[in-house]
């Protein structure tokens, strides 16, 4: 990957194209939001499918996931080992399972694309360690966002803060630039070296998303052509914001409305969330 020429095929959105990112982040975010509570023991990740469907629809937006390259729904949900583009199904989740909710809409022709970590009722304190490195990860490679620094220094700063904390990061999926198509140049990778790979300018747009595995970073392909999975079977998490870089540093379209960025926000069937 040379980034002068990955560079010179990043697109520059103009200021009035943020508007658009905007709301498409933000609804994306909000159909997070809305599953939340709905995130217990017990349902079944096409039930959240169908839920987040019907709320994207309801919205003025079509869900980008479904039949993009053949994908069959309309979010991803991946659970516990599985890393990412899990596929929605009949499986029930169980107490203490982690999972993550990839969402991503088409809203006015924009692209929003985001994902949290849930967890059906209470974690491990592994897990829960897991979800908190990853966050941290994540919004550590927010802050270095900014014109002038490079794709390397976000994807070292992660990498970095990640194997402090003895996980790993995922090396074979990677964020990636966004706006009027769902994946474009550049590929925004999890680990790097400060200084290297394309410098950022203001207007372009591109996800941030590591995967962290607490074991070892190999993952394989399951037999559906989709689901990922960590090789070791070890626990894996993912966040992902979408940004915009501005002329001071970055605007993060995909913000919790409600301020639920992160578990634990899921709650007992009698408790609701604050
Ligand atoms: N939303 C995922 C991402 O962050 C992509 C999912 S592609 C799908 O890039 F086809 F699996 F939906
Ligand atoms: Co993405
Ligand atoms: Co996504």
């Amino acid at each position: 990957m040379d980034g002068g020429t990955d560079a010179r095929r990043i697109n520059i959105y103009a200021l009035e194209d943020f508007a658009g990112m905007r709301a498409a982040g933000r609804l994306a975010a909000e159909a997070l939001d809305m599953i939340v509570p709905h995130v217990q023991p017990g349902i079944t990740t096409a039930a959240l499918d169908r839920l987040c469907h019907q709320f994207v629809l309801d919205h003025g937006a079509t869900p980008a996931p479904l039949n993009y390259r053949g994908y069959p729904k309309s979010i991803c949900t991946s659970i516990n080992h599985v890393v990412c583009h899990g596929i929605p199904g009949e499986r029930r989740l169980e107490e203490g399972d982690i999972l993550n909710i990839d969402v991503t809409v088409i809203l006015n022709g924009w692209h929003g694309d985001t994902s949290r970590m849930f967890v059906a009722g209470t974690p491990s304190t592994r897990a829960r360690k897991l979800l908190d490195v990853t966050h941290e990860a994540l919004m550590r490679g927010v802050r270095a966002v900014r014109p002038g620094a490079t794709l390397g220094d976000i994807g070292h700063v992660i990498q970095a803060f990640v194997e402090s904390q003895r996980f790993s990061v995922v090396r074979d999926f990677c964020g990636h630039g966004i706006g009027r198509r769902f994946h474009e140049p550049p590929n925004v990778l999890h680990f790097g070296r400060p200084g290297e790979g394309p410098v950022l300018r203001p207007g372009m747009f591109f996800t941030i998303e590591p995967m962290v595995n607490a074991g070892r970073p190999e993952v394989k392909v399951l037999d559906d052509g989709w689901t990922a999975v960590t090789r070791d079977r070890s626990l894996s998490a993912q966040f992902e914001h979408m940004v915009g870089v501005t002329e001071d540093g970055c605007e993060v379209f995909t913000y919790s409305p409600a301020g639920l960025h992160k578990p634990p926000y899921t709650s007992a069937p009698t408790r609701q969330p604050a």
